[in-house]
């Protein structure tokens, strides 16, 4: 007799749950807590992932490939891979995020913005802690949380990114500490 086959949580079934999520809780707080466990389940599944995925641009220094967005932006999941000793600098999303790894170590480091905002394009921000995130591990962020990414690692990484809304719909900024700037951050899909 045939074994039963354990059924997987596939992308379609991730959306449907993550419309649910959002349609019963708006409040990104509390969304992001129903959202981590259903994004940890897509990652750790694999089924939906694609050796494509891997693929990023050596100018941005890592590929940002879109799983799903809603009709007008919102609900966007995107696969993005990581090329060896490169990563994102400093940033928030103006939505709230679940990051959840997949395939390799990715460092995060958790900035906290000390000026008061009120000087177009000046931002200080400082280093508030560090965390690697391995396969299966969940990082949820509300919409101005500012982090970066680094993979340390010798080959490409990858996790899967939940966001409320596109990243490019949502007039988010990059920040420089060095310099104490703020820039509009705008990734290129592929
Ligand atoms: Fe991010």
């Amino acid at each position: 007799m045939r074994a039963a086959r354990q059924a997987g949580y596939e992308l379609d079934e991730f959306i449907r749950d993550l419309r649910a999520a959002e349609a019963e809780t708006p409040d990104p707080a509390r969304l992001i807590q129903r959202v981590r466990p259903l994004a940890q389940r897509l990652a750790t599944d694999g089924g939906w992932l694609r050796q494509e995925y891997y693929a990023a641009g050596e100018a941005q220094g890592f590929g940002v490939h879109l799983l799903h967005e809603e009709a007008d932006h919102r609900l966007a999941v995107f696969a993005i891979s990581w090329l060896p000793a490169r990563g994102a600098p400093p940033h928030n999303h103006g939505t709230w995020a679940v990051v959840a790894g997949v395939d390799g170590p990715e460092r995060n480091t958790f900035w906290q913005r000390v000026d008061d905002g009120s000087r177009p394009g000046h931002a200080e921000i400082v280093k508030a802690g560090e965390r690697t995130f391995r396969e299966g591990e969940v990082l949820c962020l509300m919409p101005e949380a500012i982090h970066s990414v680094v993979n340390e690692t010798d080959r490409v990484t990858l996790s899967l990114h939940v966001y409320g809304r596109h990243i490019n719909t949502t007039g988010r900024s990059s920040f420089d500490p060095a310099a104490q700037t703020e820039q509009p951050f705008i990734v290129t899909e592929g």
